[in-house]
């Protein structure tokens, strides 16, 4: 599926809107993410902190409880920001997260450039894995 440059601009619209909503009052570093899933739909989620700081959720824990929440679906094309609406990494949790629901050329706006899900996590864990359950002990 190719992302066109208009839908790059959408999803980094919807990411910079999603930041501006995000809850930070401990690290004020709010996060945006927003995502182009495979039937078409963009998807987004911020981060929610906690007082009891490890509790907070990524700004992609809200996005893939979105993609699940409203139809499933694989990721095509996916973006996140900081406070400067500048791209931001995904921390390893969150590429775990992605990696799951990923399509097979899942596509990641970083600070570096546009990225493959296997370049920004080479050899990922992934439900294939688990296929070899029943040969290890
Ligand atoms: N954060 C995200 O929302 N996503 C990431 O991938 C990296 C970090 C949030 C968590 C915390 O609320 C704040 O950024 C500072 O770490």
């Amino acid at each position: 599926m190719t992302v066109t440059e208009d839908q790059w601009a959408e999803l980094h619209r919807l990411a910079v809107s999603a930041m501006e909503r995000a809850y930070c009052p401990y690290s004020k570093f709010p996060v945006g993410a927003a995502a182009l899933v495979d039937d078409g739909r963009m998807i987004t989620g911020c981060n929610v902190e906690n007082a009891a700081y490890g509790v907070a959720l990524c700004a992609e824990c809200g996005l893939i409880s979105e993609l699940v929440n409203t139809g499933g679906g694989k990721l095509v094309a996916f973006a996140c920001v900081n406070s400067q609406s500048e791209p931001t990494a995904p921390c390893g949790r969150c590429r775990q997260l992605l990696f799951e629901h990923a399509a097979p050329e899942l596509v990641l706006a970083m600070p570096a450039g546009r990225m493959t899900i296997d370049e920004v996590l080479p050899g990922g864990f992934g439900p294939a894995d688990l296929d070899a359950k029943q040969e290890g002990k």
